[in-house]
């Protein structure tokens, strides 16, 4: 069996008490509003269920799937999307949840995609931001983290489909 080499970079009382965090600006923030939360597919799964049962307001949520084609860990900038929301956005308040920005180029494409149908706000919300890796200009108006270079895992990041389910995140060592 293939054997990695990892260290904990967020153990998951570090990860609970930022996202309570997370969630009390959000609530905040949207004081009296109802917002449409948006989950992208596979990865912000269980930040997204750890921070909608944390935030007090009214909200509904919806997912959408984004394929970025590139070799393994490093994407090519061809992002496709393979799975659609669901619910009309027109005139609401949207914000998007996503595990980890990187280069930032599969959040532009979704940002310009969910743009077109006029939110009247949208939002974007990430755990994880590797900041120096950027690709394109491209803020998160909440990160979680921000992470130096490094491939990471746990907490519904994955590494070949393994390590999803560890409660813990864990930056992989070479
Ligand atoms: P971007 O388009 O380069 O910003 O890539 C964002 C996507 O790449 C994320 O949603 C993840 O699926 C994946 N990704 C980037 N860095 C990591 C990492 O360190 N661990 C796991 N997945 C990652």
């Amino acid at each position: 069996m293939e054997k990695i080499s990892k260290e904990i970079l967020f153990p998951r009382d570090t990860i609970q008490k930022r996202v309570r965090e997370l969630a009390g600006q959000i609530s905040k923030d949207y004081a009296d509003r109802e917002l449409i939360i948006i989950g992208v597919l596979k990865g912000a799964f269980i930040f997204m269920a750890d921070l909608i049962r944390e935030i007090s307001i009214p909200c509904r949520i919806d997912f959408t799937r984004l394929a970025s084609y590139g070799d393994g860990s490093d994407s090519s900038g061809k992002i496709v999307m393979t799975k659609d929301i669901e619910t009309s956005i027109k005139g609401r308040d949207i914000l998007i949840v996503e595990d980890i920005l990187d280069t930032g180029l599969t959040l532009q494409y979704l940002v310009g995609w969910l743009k077109e149908r006029n939110p009247d706000s949208l939002k974007i919300c990430v755990l994880l931001d590797k900041r120096k890796r950027r690709k394109v200009s491209f803020e998160a108006d909440y990160v979680g983290f921000t992470i130096d270079d490094g491939f990471v895992v746990g907490y519904g990041l994955d590494f070949n489909e393994k390590y999803r389910f560890s409660p813990d995140i864990y930056v992989i060592k070479q």
